[in-house]
């Protein structure tokens, strides 16, 4: 890792900009006052990683919980799978809890979302990184070590994941194979995640099948009534991924850019809490905020971080608030 820089408090301010490039290209600068250091100027991921460690320190600890295995899946696209599933992790990450995301989506638009393929060079472009290699054998090689984004531990995607298919038709024993990785990944560690969360591909193909069985509860997001759709192919995919995942379980329908006022998601609410209810619980909207929704993609940061005091942003930590209650889990005050 490269050294820290400094800079003295009189001469900071004719160098600042020059300084905050340094620190934008991600060194640390402290900053002197009479030789002695005073402050220090950070990269933002590494601000973010401070805060969520001390949220962290601060959760009060209640009884042993499992790690929490929560997969995002819905077989039509645009739904908003990849956004709710880091929206949820960055706000569960907020809450104090150690989080892990995986992206399994050979588009890779979490990954991209959060700026890793930004750099041509960066190891998230490589198949190395993702969680391909864990169906290369039958018995499943062991997961790469994840890449921390802003306290938040994500193994990425590219179109390397697109060969996962073909390994899987040839061989469906192996669509075992990362939940199998994952069990033992988890096992291995000192402090096992609270949550880890799957974004998913929309095709329904082995790979899907493989991802939703490496989690145990099942977040649909919907957006629209085209969202509904697929809903009998999710749920005859939930049905094979559970001779894999024989707990796995429907936990959560989500709506996802809302505008109340619009006639079909008047519909699309009723429908959720009346005929659909019998399958899930629904937890409350997350609004449609393109305006905040597009600055955080082009800043490559959550909504969360990017604009907390956003509508839809407190609209993000009230549907966690939700997702947490319907686990079962005590929401820290
Ligand atoms: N609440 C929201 N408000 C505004 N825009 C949103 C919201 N949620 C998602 N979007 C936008 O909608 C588009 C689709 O969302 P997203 O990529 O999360 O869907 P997806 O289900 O993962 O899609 P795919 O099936 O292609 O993987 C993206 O451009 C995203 O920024
Ligand atoms: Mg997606």
């Amino acid at each position: 890792m490269e050294s820290d820089a400094s800079c003295k408090s009189a001469t900071l301010r004719t160098n600042l900009y020059a300084t905050l490039d340094q620190v934008k290209a991600g060194r640390r600068v402290v900053i002197e006052r009479h030789a002695a250091p005073m402050a220090a100027l950070i990269p933002m991921t590494d601000y973010w990683e401070l805060i969520m460690r001390r949220a962290r320190q601060h959760r009060p600890k209640e009884e042993f919980m499992p790690t929490q295995r929560l997969v995002i899946a819905n077989a039509s696209g645009g739904e908003g799978k990849s956004t709710v599933a880091r929206e949820l992790a960055y706000s569960l990450a907020l809450l104090g809890y150690k989080v892990a995301l995986f992206d399994l989506d050979p588009q890779a638009s979490l990954t991209k979302a959060l700026g890793l393929h930004d750099d041509p060079a960066s190891p998230a472009r490589t198949e190395e990184a993702t969680v391909g290699r864990v169906f290369s054998r039958d018995e499943p090689p062991p997961l790469p070590e994840p890449m921390q984004v802003h306290g938040v531990d994500v193994w990425p995607a590219n179109d390397s994941l697109n060969s996962v298919d073909n390994v899987l038709n040839n061989d469906f024993a192996r669509a075992a194979n990362l939940r199998e990785a994952l069990d033992a990944y988890l096992s291995g560690m000192a402090e096992p995640y609270d949550f880890v969360i799957l974004d998913t591909k929309p095709q329904r193909t082995n790979f899907l099948t493989a991802s939703v069985a490496a989690a145990d509860h099942l977040l649909v997001p919907v957006s629209g009534i085209k969202g509904l759709e697929n809903l009998d192919v999710l749920l005859k995919l939930v049905k094979v991924a559970r001779g894999i995942a024989p707990s796995l379980t429907l936990r959560a329908f989500i709506p996802n850019r809302i505008r109340e006022n619009v006639d079909h998601h008047k519909e699309l609410l009723h429908h959720l809490q009346t005929d659909l209810s019998r399958l899930a619980p629904v937890t409350s909207n997350v609004r449609d905020s393109l305006a905040t929704m597009g600055g955080a993609t082009q800043q490559r940061l959550p909504a969360v971080l990017y604009k907390p005091k956003a509508k839809v942003s407190e609209d993000i930590v009230a549907m966690t608030h939700n997702v947490l209650k319907i686990l079962g889990v005590k929401v820290p005050a």
